[in-house]
């Protein structure tokens, strides 16, 4: 059984979002999904539209999603890695060689994957004239 686990805010879930959690998903067998809480966000200067309860339960009902988790702080990468067994860290290509996930190679595969093209969470508020 191969485990994958993925970092992000998912808020206002797009296909970006859906095609990461698909592509990452067939990494493996098993996927967790880390999502970021509002205090992290807010520690982050990030503040998003939907509560983490309400991100964390879409990302649920998700197909290629297994387990959803909180992410409450930049340092528990290490221990989310051992806690959960995880033999792949999958992130989208804004990461990729960023130190933060960089260092994780030492414990378990980490990949970048590249982002869909056109959408984001921010371009929608923009498009849709929120404020981000
Ligand atoms: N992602 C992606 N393609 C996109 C948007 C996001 O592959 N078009 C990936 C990111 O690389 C990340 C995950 O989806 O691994 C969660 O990203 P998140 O930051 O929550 O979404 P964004 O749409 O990038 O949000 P924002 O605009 O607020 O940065």
């Amino acid at each position: 059984m191969k485990r994958v686990l993925t970092y992000g805010t998912f808020d206002l879930m797009h296909y970006g979002h859906i095609r990461i959690l698909k592509r990452a998903k067939a990494l493996g067998d098993y996927l967790v999904v880390a999502v970021s809480t509002e205090e992290f966000n807010s520690l982050k200067g990030k503040k998003t539209y939907h509560n983490f309860e309400t991100r964390k339960k879409m990302l649920e009902a998700v197909r290629y999603v297994d387990l959803v988790i909180p992410e409450n702080t930049w340092e528990q990468k290490f221990d989310d890695v051992r806690r959960y067994e995880i033999d792949t860290v999958v992130m989208g290509g804004d990461w990729e060689g960023n130190e933060k996930f960089e260092v994780l190679k030492d414990k378990c595969e980490v990949v970048y994957l590249p982002r869909t093209e056109g959408i984001s969470t921010s371009k929608i508020k923009k498009d849709l004239g929120m404020v981000n």
